[in-house]
C-alpha cells in the first residue's frame, strides 16, 4: 500500500484521460465537465478505493476505473449541490462555480453527463475482467448504493428538505444524523466498499470496512460544519460562514462548536475501533486521525 499523496498523484495523472474526447458539436459540455472535474479537490474518495483495493491486493490499474467514477460522482454532487436551486454558492476548488461559468443548464447537464458517464466507465472498467466479473459488479453496486435513493441522493433531499420547511415534527437529533450518514458518509463508506469487492472480502472485513467508512464520513462532513464555522474562504476554496446564514441543521447548529469538536472526536474514534479487526489497521486509522485535524 502507498501513502493517500501518492494515490493521490496517480489518481490525478489518470483522471487526464478520463473524459470522453470533445467532437465539435457539444463541446461546452465536456469544458464544462473538465472544469469541476480538474479542479483541485482532496480527492479523498478515489485515494480511498484504491487504498482498500491495495489492502485486498487488487492492483491499482484494475481499481482505478472505480477511483474515478467515484470522483466524478463526487464532482456531480458539488457542481449540482452549488446550484442556486440548492445551496447557491459562487465559489468551489477556488474557483468560481459550474453554473457561473457555464450557466444553470450547462451546469445541469455536466452534472447528469458526469453521474452517468461514472458508469459507463466503471462498466468499461468491469469488461476489461470478465473473470473477475462478480467482484466489478459488487464494486459497481457499492458505489451506486452510495450515491442514489439510499446515499447521497436522499441525504440531499433531506438537507434542502430541512431549509425549506424545518424538522416538520421529527426528531431533529435523528434527523442531521441521518443528513450527515447520507449525504457525506455513504460515499465515504462506498469509496472504501467498493475497493475491498474488488477482492474477495470475507464479511469480517466487508463489516469493519463499513462502519469505519460510516463513522468517519460522519466526521469528515462534522469537520466540513466546524470549518464552514471557522476557516476562511481562501483556505476552503469555497464560501464559508453559509450554513448559518441559510439556516442549515449542522452539527455546529444544533449542539454549538464545542460539543461538535466532541462529537467528531467520538467518531473518529469509533472508525479507529471498527477497523482494528483489519491487518493494517494502523494504516487506516491515520488515516482517520489526519482527517480529524484537516484544514480544508
Ligand atoms: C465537499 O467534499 C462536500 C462534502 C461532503 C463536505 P470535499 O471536502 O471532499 O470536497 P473536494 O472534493 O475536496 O473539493
Ligand atoms: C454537501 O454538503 C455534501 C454533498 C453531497 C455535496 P455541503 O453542502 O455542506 O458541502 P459544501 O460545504 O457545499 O462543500
Ligand atoms: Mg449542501
Ligand atoms: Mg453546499
Ligand atoms: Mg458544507
Amino acid at each position: 500500500m502507498r501513502t493517500m499523496e501518492e494515490y493521490r498523484a496517480l489518481v490525478e495523472k489518470a483522471l487526464q484521460n478520463a473524459l470522453p474526447q470533445k467532437n465539435g458539436f457539444s463541446d461546452v459540455l465536456y469544458d464544462a465537465c473538465a472544469y469541476s472535474l480538474y479542479a483541485s479537490g482532496k480527492r479523498l474518495r478515489p485515494c480511498l478505493v484504491l487504498a482498500a483495493a491495495e489492502y485486498m491486493g487488487v492492483p491499482v490499474s484494475e481499481a482505478m476505473p472505480y477511483a474515478l467514477a467515484i470522483e466524478m460522482i463526487h464532482t456531480f454532487s458539488l457542481i449540482h449541490d452549488d446550484l442556486p436551486a440548492m445551496d447557491n454558492d459562487v465559489l468551489r476548488r477556488g474557483k468560481p462555480t459550474n453554473h457561473v461559468v457555464y450557466g444553470e443548464a450547462m451546469a445541469i447537464l455536466a452534472g447528469d453527463g458526469l453521474l452517468t458517464y461514472a458508469f459507463e466507465y466503471m462498466l468499461q472498467g468491469a469488461a476489461k475482467y470478465p473473470e473477475h466479473a462478480q467482484a466489478h459488479l459488487r464494486a459497481i453496486y457499492a458505489i451506486a448504493s452510495a450515491a442514489g435513493l439510499s446515499g447521497m441522493g436522499a441525504g440531499q433531499s433531506a438537507d434542502v428538505d430541512y431549509e425549506k420547511h424545518g424538522a416538520a415534527g421529527k426528531n431533529k437529533e435523528a434527523l442531521l444524523s441521518y443528513i450527515h450518514e447520507n449525504k457525506t458518509a455513504a460515499m465515504i463508506r462506498g469509496a472504501l466498499l467498493a475497493g475491498i469487492e474488488l477482492g474477495d472480502p470475507d464479511d469480517k472485513t466487508r463489516a469493519a470496512f463499513a462502519a469505519y467508512g460510516k463513522n468517519m464520513g460522519i466526521a469528515f462532513q462534522i469537520a466540513d460544519d466546524i470549518l464552514d464555522a471557522t476557516s476562511t474562504t481562501e483556505e476552503m476554496g469555497k464560501t464559508v460562514g453559509k450554513d448559518e446564514a441559510e439556516g442549515k441543521l449542522t452539527y455546529v447548529a444544533l449542539y454549538g462548536l464545542d460539543e461538535a469538536r466532541v462529537h467528531l472526536e467520538n467518531l473518529t474514534r469509533d472508525a479507529i475501533t471498527a477497523i482494528e479487526p483489519v491487518d493494517r489497521k494502523h494504516y487506516f486509522a491515520s488515516l482517520a486521525q489526519a482527517l480529524l485535524t484537516r484544514k480544508n
